[in-house]
């Protein structure tokens, strides 16, 4: 017994912000942003919160998969941006989709959450105690940065991917994750728990750093390394693979990881020149726009993998 997806949805807000509009705030240009990252625009929150676009993703992956709210068991949302320290963003698209019958939490594994959130669903579904659940990535790293920032604020965007899953006898083949806490600090943002009592600090908000050429070169090292695991792992030869759905952060990693898979660039579908890195929303959201552009049939094998703050990275062999 495994999990399948069987249905997926996405949302990303209507507010669009081009490298152009970024130029009038940050020493930037379009041709900066769009020359080392591939990205040309993203979709920015304005009224929206990552609960609320979670719940938009989830009710439109729920009827993509003819299921009502009801049938859920489990609710899992990766994401490291929810609008409260609690409730969990989990329990927020609980209680907007009326899933009554879920358990419902939340899973900090920044750009990898998506992943992660799969991985912990499947165990739960391999094991036999749940048969229904949902996973969403979703992200509002808008609301994370520093605007005056033009190292880090022209790369993210909003937004939220889910899929819905279900135990079944095919779908997900082999999951590998991983976990690097020693490297951390590469990729940060404070939270709201420096207050001290001895000291009488009141807690402040931080905003999101990076040192972006060591990101760049984990990423580089670290997806092909686990995606050449999960294929050994399940004795899948990579040529059988159709489609390699990547974390979106920098169309130059992307292609990094293409050369050292030897696989060629048509393998790997792109959607970052609209929405940026929307985080852990990049995975369910571009898998979401292949599967509603009818890109995926019965029987095509897809690699998932994505990489983030933790460090933390993951990939997901899944028969369609
Ligand atoms: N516009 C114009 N210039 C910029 C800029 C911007 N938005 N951001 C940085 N620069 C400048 C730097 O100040 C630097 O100037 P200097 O040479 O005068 O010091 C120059 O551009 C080169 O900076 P560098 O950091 O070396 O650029 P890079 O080629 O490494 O590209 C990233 C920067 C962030 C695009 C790249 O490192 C990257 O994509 N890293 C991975 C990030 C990532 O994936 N994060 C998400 C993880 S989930």
């Amino acid at each position: 017994m495994t999990s399948r997806i069987i249905g997926t949805g996405s949302y990303v807000p209507a507010r669009v912000v081009t490298n152009d509009e970024l130029a009038q705030i940050v020493d930037t240009s379009d041709e900066w942003i769009s020359g080392r990252t591939g990205i040309h625009k993203r979709r920015i929150a304005v009224e929206e919160s990552t609960g609320y676009m979670a719940a938009e993703a989830a009710r439109r992956a729920l009827e993509n998969a003819g299921i009502t709210a009801e049938e859920l068991e489990l609710i899992l949302v990766g994401t490291t941006t929810g609008e409260h320290c609690f409730p969990s963003v989990a329990c927020e698209v609980q209680g907007e989709i009326g899933a009554v019958n879920a358990v419902a939490y939340d899973i900090s594994a920044a750009c990898s959450g998506f992943l992660f959130a799969m991985d912990t669903l499947q165990a739960f579904i391999r094991a036999g105690v749940y048969k229904t659940g949902l996973v969403i990535g979703a992200d509002c790293l808008s609301k994370l940065i520093d605007w005056e920032d033009r190292g880090t604020c022209v790369l993210f965007g909003d937004g939220a991917g889910a899929a819905v899953m279900r135990a079944e006898d095919f779908g997900l083949i082999h999951t590998v994750m991983g976990s690097d806490g020693e490297r951390g600090n590469v990729l940060s943002c404070v939270a709201r728990t420096n207050g001290s009592f001895v000291d009488k600090r009141t807690p402040q908000l931080g905003y999101v750093y990076m040192d972006g050429q060591e990101v760049f070169k984990f990423a580089v090292k670290k997806v092909p390394e686990c995606i050449r695991q999960v294929l050994d792992e399940s004795g899948t030869d990579i040529e059988q693979i159709k489609y390699f759905v990547l974390h979106q952060a920098n169309y130059r990693i992307v292609e990094a990881v293409a050369k050292r898979l030897k696989q060629p660039m048509d393998k790997f579908p792109m959607n970052m020149e609209r929405y940026g890195n929307t985080s852990a929303a990049t995975v369910p959201i571009l898998l979401d726009e292949m599967n509603r552009e009818g890109k995926l049939e019965p029987g095509d094998r897809i690699v998932l993998s994505g990489f983030g703050a933790g460090l933390t990275w993951g990939a997901a062999l899944l028969e369609w």
